[in-house]
């Protein structure tokens, strides 16, 4: 259920016509809706009210904006950071320092340092390697750093090959099998409180199976870990959950999910985290684009839009698919490609499909961009930066300005060699 809907044929943003926000900030634009980030924050959370003691941090990746986040630290949300920037960001939107887990395979020297000094309640190690750069770090500090070890279960998660991350060919964790030994060497290090073990095996999953798998082994690991004398107290267990882009698409809701989870975890007496991202903020916003022109093509008709591939990067590298919908739709539909003005062939975002019939000047929307949307657009061939605006009933704030080609420049300079 989300808050974009039809009213008096206009689509709407909760109470805010899409068409008002389009003529008074302009197009492309990323509008969120505040009802519906709630909602499903909350949805995902009663999704897990079986199993037991819970922690959710929200995958700042998925959506970075600070309005953003202060909605989702409002409801009780912590963040999985994966850069000294989202760490910023996290803390200035208002989450709690120990509620922050920090993840990644690169962490920095001076990322990880940031992180002690900010009190970051968790990183997530990924390797043996960062495990001791990092208690090397904290013990000079005359700290511990609660940590996680993650582990790589190889686990295929059946989604696109490029947002996989839980097989063994993937830079990710370290694999399953040696992982107790490692776990073993990483707890005598003095800087480092290693406190239990983390997964992630991938990111819009449709199925449950690959992670059940996964958790399983993970249940096999605790017991492992505490064989051997540890004490393990926290299990991250990632994020992943896939949502509907396209209308026939059927995910397991948060419910199912959160059931699987109650079932394979009874028993392990921890701290459960998790740390979603697309399924709280996808279908929250949608990116309202306005049709250039149409050009006749050779099997279908091209709709050349304002929006590009730099503003909304997911069908251009993922082959994504985003449900395209008329603003103000006539019944009328059409077969076309929906292109953007970018120079390259990648810059298509729905090839031959049947869409809402649109014409010059006429406003349209894809669905379920509020996940991996802004937070990926850039400036390629030197467009603006995609604005954000945030609804709340009957109100609206831009939450991130456009950023012209000016202010960009302004960042840019020609040495007085070249003058
Ligand atoms: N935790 C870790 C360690 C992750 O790597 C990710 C996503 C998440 C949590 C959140 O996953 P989610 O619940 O959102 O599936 N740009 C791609 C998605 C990349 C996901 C990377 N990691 C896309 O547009 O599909």
């Amino acid at each position: 259920m989300d808050h974009f809907q039809l009213k008096n044929g206009i689509l709407h943003a909760e109470d805010i016509p899409l068409t008002q926000i389009a003529n008074e900030v302009g197009t492309p634009v990323y509008v969120y809706s505040r009802a519906t980030l709630e909602r499903h924050a909350r949805v995902f959370r009663e999704g897990l009210k079986d199993a037991g003691d819970i922690h959710l941090a929200f995958a700042v990746k998925a959506n970075p904006n600070l309005a953003v986040l202060r909605i989702l630290a409002n409801q009780g949300y912590g963040a999985d950071v994966v850069s000294g920037g989202e760490m910023q960001r996290a803390l200035a939107a208002g989450m709690k320092a120990e509620d922050i887990v920090f993840s990644g395979v690169g962490k920095s020297r001076e990322e990880l340092a940031l992180g002690l000094d900010k009190g970051i309640g968790q990183f997530n190690l990924e390797s043996e390697e960062e495990g001791e750069m990092l208690s090397e770090i904290a013990a000079a500090r005359g700290v511990k750093a609660s940590a996680t070890l993650r582990v790589n279960p190889d686990v295929d998660a059946g989604t696109h090959a490029k947002i996989s991350t839980g097989k063994k060919e993937n830079k990710f964790g370290v694999a399953i099998d040696v992982a107790p030994d490692i776990y073993a060497r990483l707890s005598q290090l003095p800087g480092l409180d290693l406190r239990g073990a983390a997964v992630h095996i991938g990111s819009q999953l449709q199925r449950l199976e690959p992670l059940e798998k996964c958790y399983a082994r993970m249940g096999e690991l605790i017991a492992e870990l505490r064989n051997a004398g540890h004490v393990v107290t926290h299990v991250d267990l990632g994020g992943g959950l896939g949502v509907p882009y396209k209308p026939e698409d059927n995910p397991p809701s948060p419910a199912e999910y959160g059931a699987m989870v109650a079932r394979v975890t009874r028993g392990w007496d921890v701290t459960l985290m998790f740390e979603p991202g697309r399924v709280i903020a996808g279908n929250s916003g949608v990116m309202i684009t306005k049709v250039i022109r149409i050009k006749p093509g050779v099997n279908s008709d091209f709709v050349i839009i304002d929006a590009a591939m730099n503003d909304l990067m997911r069908p251009a590298i993922y082959d994504a698919w985003h449900h395209f919908e008329a603003v103000e739709p006539s019944g009328e539909t059409m077969v076309a490609s929906i292109v953007g003005p970018i120079c390259e062939s990648s810059d298509i975002f729905a090839k031959e499909r049947v869409v809402d019939r649109v014409e010059t000047d006429d406003l349209g929307i894809f669905r379920t961009a509020g996940a991996y949307g802004a937070t990926m657009a850039n400036t390629y061939n030197s467009r603006p930066l995609v604005p954000e605006v945030l609804v709340d009933g009957d109100r609206y704030a831009v939450v991130a300005e456009r950023i012209d080609p000016a202010t960009i420049m302004a960042a840019e300079h020609v040495p007085d060699w070249l003058k």
